[in-house]
């Protein structure tokens, strides 16, 4: 499989911002969105939902992977996050390690500015070293 062209992963973070507004986050008013792709060109979103309870968060990104996986996705290539502020959203360490789990080193991971800037990173540039379990 090629990697993702710019224009997908336009298109990826657009599909990110097309389901912000059910972000719930009354506690942040921080609301944040993600699109992830998979292998099979299918694309999965999530959403940060917060809870009274504020440890038990759970990130748009992380959101996003869960839904691909129940959805039998086994890779993801590519992962795409919005937000409403001007500045691109920087994945928290959590998700980096779970982008990884599911993603390779070069995979890229998109986020836009509200004027459209797109600044990818790749998951292995966002976590170097992730823990890997080694089998066998
Ligand atoms: N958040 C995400 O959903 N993804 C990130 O990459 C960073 C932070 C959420 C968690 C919480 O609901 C809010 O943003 C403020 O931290």
């Amino acid at each position: 499989m090629t990697a993702p062209t710019s224009a997908e992963l336009t298109a990826l973070v657009a599909r990110a911002r097309d389901v912000l507004p059910h972000a719930h986050a009354p506690y942040s008013d921080f609301q944040v969105a993600a699109a992830v792709l998979d292998d099979a060109g299918r694309v999965h979103v999530g959403v940060n939902v917060e809870n009274a309870s504020y440890g038990l968060t759970m990130c748009a990104e992380r959101v996003a992977i869960g839904a691909a996986v129940a959805a039998g996705a086994k890779r993801i290539l590519a992962v795409g996050v919005t937000s409403r502020r001007m500045r691109p959203i920087a994945p928290c360490g959590a998700c980096r390690q779970v982008i990884r789990e599911f993603a390779g080193v070069d995979a890229p991971v998109a986020s836009d500015a509200e004027d459209g800037t797109l600044v990818v990173a790749t998951a292995g540039e966002l976590l170097p070293g992730a823990f890997r379990l080694e089998r066998g």
